[in-house]
């Protein structure tokens, strides 16, 4: 299959329009789209990511009108952080309305909606016509894609399109909460961090590790490059000596093969995955990875660098 890279936004929704998938640009990593209410396109969706079909997907609205054709039963804190964060990087878990599917829920009962911030992914959805189900435009166990070229380093071949935009503001996944529970409960940390969900809605309750999955696709390794990854807390845990090694922190290291130095959680975020796929592509064996502070966006940029080092599972 020939893959285009197009900005023409009216192309690239065509194909979901006459379902098929297409890759677009959203505020945190691009994502593989299909039309939410077709199961035999959102199956494509699965096959081109070789992803396992357990995992369910996120539906992608332009308007919060659209919300209804998504999930029904509102709940009131859900409807809160519908208006304080909508549209923006916050994921919300509803019960699911009869027009979504199983696949696209992998059975769940309940389903992921978001409403994407950025001005090109909303022009997109708008002319989609319809609710869009899209995980990350990776290769499943591959780090979310930040930029067009890394869906076609991941996909090409495999998708019909990809929606050129810029690099992603954001650089990791949404913020997941489970609105079906109350206290609400944050499934994954994303770009909106717990102390601004709670300054909203109050108290939130944090889903702990090892408890039953009840995201099912973070129970896979994830977000993960070829290298191992090991976290360190500072630069004194770095190797002594030049060498086939690369680091990413906010310390100045030497004799890194690659290292990145970045200023602050939020660049720490915006490169993470990028840096991760570059150090591959330079057939680095072992990175270094400084850990932020677990506070806004660094409680995320901790979980994803931690998911990174952790023992290699399934996909
Ligand atoms: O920022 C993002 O969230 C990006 C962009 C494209 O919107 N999407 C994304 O999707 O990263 P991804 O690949 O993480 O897949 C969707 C996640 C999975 O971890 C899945 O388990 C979870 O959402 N999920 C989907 N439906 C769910 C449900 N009903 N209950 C709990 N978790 C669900
Ligand atoms: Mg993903």
């Amino acid at each position: 299959m020939k893959t285009i890279a197009t900005s023409s936004v009216k192309l690239a929704a065509s194909f979901i329009r006459k379902g098929d998938i297409a890759a677009f640009p959203t505020e945190t990593v691009y994502g593989l789209g299909a039309d939410a209410f077709n199961a035999r396109a959102a199956q494509k969706i699965f096959k081109a990511k070789n992803r396992p079909p357990d995992n369910p997907l996120i539906v992608h609205i332009h308007s919060k009108s659209q919300l209804h054709d998504v999930a029904c039963a509102i709940p009131p804190k859900a409807q809160t952080l519908v208006e304080a964060f909508f549209p923006g990087p916050l994921t919300l878990v509803l019960k699911k309305s009869k027009k979504i599917p199983p696949i696209v829920t992998a059975g769940l009962p309940t389903v992921c909606v978001r409403m994407p911030s950025l001005p090109l992914a909303r022009r997109f959805l708008r002319a989609c016509g319809m609710p869009v189900a899209a995980p990350s435009a990776n290769l499943s166990g591959r780090p979310s894609p930040t930029t067009w070229q890394h869906v076609l380093n991941d996909l090409g071949g495999r998708i019909p399109v990809i929606l050129k935009g810029q690099s992603t503001q954001h650089g990791l996944e949404s913020t997941i909460v489970d609105c079906t529970a109350n206290p609400p409960v944050l499934l994954r940390p994303g770009a909106i961090g717990r102390e601004e969900l709670e300054a909203v809605i109050g108290k939130i309750a944090v889903r702990k590790r090892g408890s039953k999955a009840v995201s099912p696709g973070l129970g896979y390794r994830h977000y993960s490059p070829n290298a191992k990854v090991i976290i360190v807390n500072n630069a004194r845990g770095l190797p002594r000596t030049r060498g086939n090694w690369a680091f990413i922190g906010f310390s100045s290291v030497r004799g890194a093969k690659l290292s990145r130095k970045v200023a602050s959680p939020k660049e720490y975020a915006r490169v993470l995955y990028s840096f991760f796929r570059q150090a591959d592509q330079a057939g680095i064996k072992t990175i270094y990875a400084e850990m932020p502070q677990k506070k806004g966006i660094g409680l995320a940029l901790a979980d994803r660098i931690s998911r990174a080092s952790s023992p290699r599972k399934s996909a």
